[in-house]
Formats: structure tokens, sequence, C-alpha cells
């Protein structure tokens, strides 16, 4: 079934409600995803983007009930990861000449994932375009790791349409396919966790790309993804947030993320909450069990506070698993301009709150050397300790 756009452009992709994960499980879907394909109806006809492998037969059903899809006179591939290009495979079965617009890079990843196909690829630059008819052309943008070396955004003029590929989506699945038709809190909230966990490393990237899309001078009124919600009424305002959540973004917000053994650490954390209330009301904290809660939420925490408290006891000379694999999510999300503490319980060796430290630090965090370092089960004399913690990470 296509969805209208906008004039001739229709939405051919695949809902997906039931997914649960993406990326293996490194990303939690909460809220269903969707993997977006257009197609466009002018003088060519032009499909842009394919949908995730398992959907590919379903997906060329679909087209082959809309079209023939002999009618298709080139498709654009923005991007070879296997959610957009992975009916590719099944769909040039059908159509093994149709010509491929997509950049050198893709040609690379495409063939090293599926193989060499013999496939009619056209390689395009950022500037380079295409007649599509009606007085209409497609203009392609290169978006070199954003965020895979072959990403790329396709441009449509007359309909004034960013096909933004993986930019600005969402995972989140949205029927009524725009953003202004969506659950408002549930969109900002799925945007905000997708730039921070798939996003975020290359964010440094992002201003000057916005300043390049920017420069071409040409009118937005339209950013169709490939995930989720298509962003219709003032489409910049996801281009501005981009903007403000790829420069250090921060919050008057700190979050605690622990794990536990016997309950000493949490009853650690819990103080460092009260603390930071008491000697800053206004302050949002968060506190989160590592082992229990979802890491991509948390990390969406993470990314809005100004400073993070981490707590793990020690067990074998180290911290905790769970811990240790958070702290090297952590360090892959390249978070910046944020301060972050350490506290723990120990036995005997009591090694973990060095670990943390260490690890904060290589992480690119701002490491206070107040920490919160108790021999068996916390007592007052740990939590005099707190304020002056608490103290620093607020300064
Ligand atoms: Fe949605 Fe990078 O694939």
């Amino acid at each position: 079934m296509r969805k209208s756009v906008k004039n001739n452009v229709s939405w051919v992709g695949y809902i997906d409600w039931e997914l649960e994960t993406f990326h293996g499980d490194e990303y939690s879907i909460t809220n269903g995803s969707s993997q977006n394909s257009y197609l466009i109806e002018e003088g060519k006809t032009v499909l842009i983007d394919t949908v995730w492998t398992p959907h590919r037969a379903d997906f060329v059903e679909n087209l082959k009930s809309e079209i023939d899809l002999k009618k298709i006179d080139f498709i654009v591939a923005n991007h070879a990861e296997c959610d957009h290009s992975g009916s590719l495979t099944t769909l040039m079965e059908e159509i093994p000449d149709t010509p491929i617009y997509c950049t050198a890079a893709f040609v690379k990843s495409v063939e090293g994932q599926f193989g060499k196909k013999g496939w009619n690829f056209n390689i395009v630059k950022t500037g380079d375009s295409v007649d599509i008819g009606n007085g209409k052309k497609l203009i392609f943008i290169e978006m070199k790791m954003l965020h895979w070396p072959d990403s790329m955004a396709t441009y449509m003029t007359g309909d004034n349409i960013l096909f933004s590929n993986d930019a600005f989506g969402q995972h989140f699945a949205v029927e009524e396919l725009f953003a202004d038709r969506a659950n408002q809190c549930l969109l900002w909230k799925e945007a905000l966790k997708y730039f921070v966990n798939i996003l975020n490393p290359f964010a440094m990237l992002i201003p000057k790309k916005i300043e390049e899309i920017k420069g071409f001078n040409l009118p937005i009124d339209i950013i169709a993804p490939s995930h989720g919600a298509i962003w219709r009424e003032s489409p910049m305002q996801i281009v501005e947030k981009y903007d403000e959540w790829a420069k250090a973004y921060q919050e008057n917000q700190v979050t605690i993320a622990y794990d536990t053994m016997w309950e000493g650490t949490t009853k650690i954390a819990h103080k460092i909450a009260s603390e930071i209330h008491n000697q800053s009301p206004e302050t949002v904290v968060k506190l989160f069990n590592i082992s229990k809660q979802d890491k991509n939420e948390i990390m969406t925490e993470v990314f809005k506070s100004k400073a993070i408290a981490v707590g793990s006891p020690t067990e074998m000379n180290d911290i905790l698993s769970g811990v240790s694999g958070w702290l090297s999510f952590l360090k892959a999300l390249k978070f910046k301009n944020k301060k972050a503490g350490a506290f723990g319980c120990y036995g005997w060796s009591g090694e973990s709150v060095k670990i943390l430290q260490d690890r904060l630090k290589d992480a690119g965090f701002n490491v206070i050397e107040e920490n919160i370092k108790s021999l068996w089960n916390p007592d007052e004399t740990d939590f005099e300790k707190i304020p002056e913690f608490v103290k620093s990470l607020l300064s």
C-alpha cells in the first residue's frame, strides 16, 4: 500500500510495529519503527531506497501491486546499510538493468555485503543532479559518516523534498506518516534517543553539514527520512535541533548510573541523588540501575546531563561486568563537556572506584577527584563525604 507524501511522491516503505531491537541488540525499540522507501512518478519513475532484508519479499510484492516494476527508470540508493539496501537483491532480480544512483562508497559496501552482481551503478557526488521530467530534478548531497561512509541525501526540486536517509529519523512507527500527526512527546523522545545512540559519535560533523545544506539555498518543504515520521510542518525544526544537540548539548541535569551486589552501592546512589536535590533543587536528577534498565534510555539521559555519577562495587579486583560493558558503550558515544564522579562499595581490595575514574577519563569525561568508597556497607563516615562530592560535581 502506498501513502501520499506530496503530489507525485508516495511512501512505499514498511512499518515495523513488532520490532524490539535494532543493530542486533544494540538499540532498543519501544514504539515500533519503519524503513521508509519513496516512489516518485514524474516524467521519470524513481524509487528512493528500499527496506530491510527480512521484508524484501513483501516490499517487492507491494511495489508490484502499485506499479509495473519495468516502469522504474532508476533507483536512488542513499545508504548501503541492509535496512535500506537489503531488498535490492530481490528487486534487482526483477529489473536487473535498472540504473542505481549512489556514492562510490555505496558500491564498495553493497558489493561487500551482497557480492558483485553486475548492477548498473551511476556514481554521484555532492551537487550532481539528474532530471526527472516535468521541470524537476534530483540533487545529490553526500553525507559521509552521517553515519556511514556511503551515506547520502537526495533533494527533489519543485516539491522541495529532502530525502535525508538516516539523518533526522526516529525509530518510531507512525501509521499517519507525518510528524505533525504523531504523538509529540514520543516523537521528540524517539528523535533524541536516535540522535544520541546512533549519530552522536559523529556529532562534530553535523553543524558543518547543516551549513553546507543551507548554503545550497534550496527551499525545504519536507524532510523525508528513512526511519519514522516525515517532517512536513516547519521541517527545519529538526535541523535546528540537530544543530543544538551536536554542540556539546546539556541541560541542568545529573544522571546517576550504578550496579550493585548487596545494595550498598545503591544506598550511596540514593544519598547522592538526595544531596543533589538538597544543594540544587532546580537540578533534575535521574537514577538508573545499569543492569536492570535500558542502556539506550540511560545514554539519552546522560546526553542531557551536565554531570554523571557512576557506581560499582569491587568484584574480583574489578568493576561489575554490566558496568564495564556500559562504560564501553559510553566511550563509543563520545559525549563532550561533561563532569563525572565515581563511587562504590568493597570488602577487601577495593579497586572499583579507581577503575571507574580511569574508564570515565578514557571516555572523555572531566572526572572529579572526590569519590565515595565504602568498606562493606556505607555508613555515616561515608555519607559525610557526599556533600563535597556533589558540590564538586555541580560546580
Ligand atoms: Fe537506517 Fe544506517 O541505516
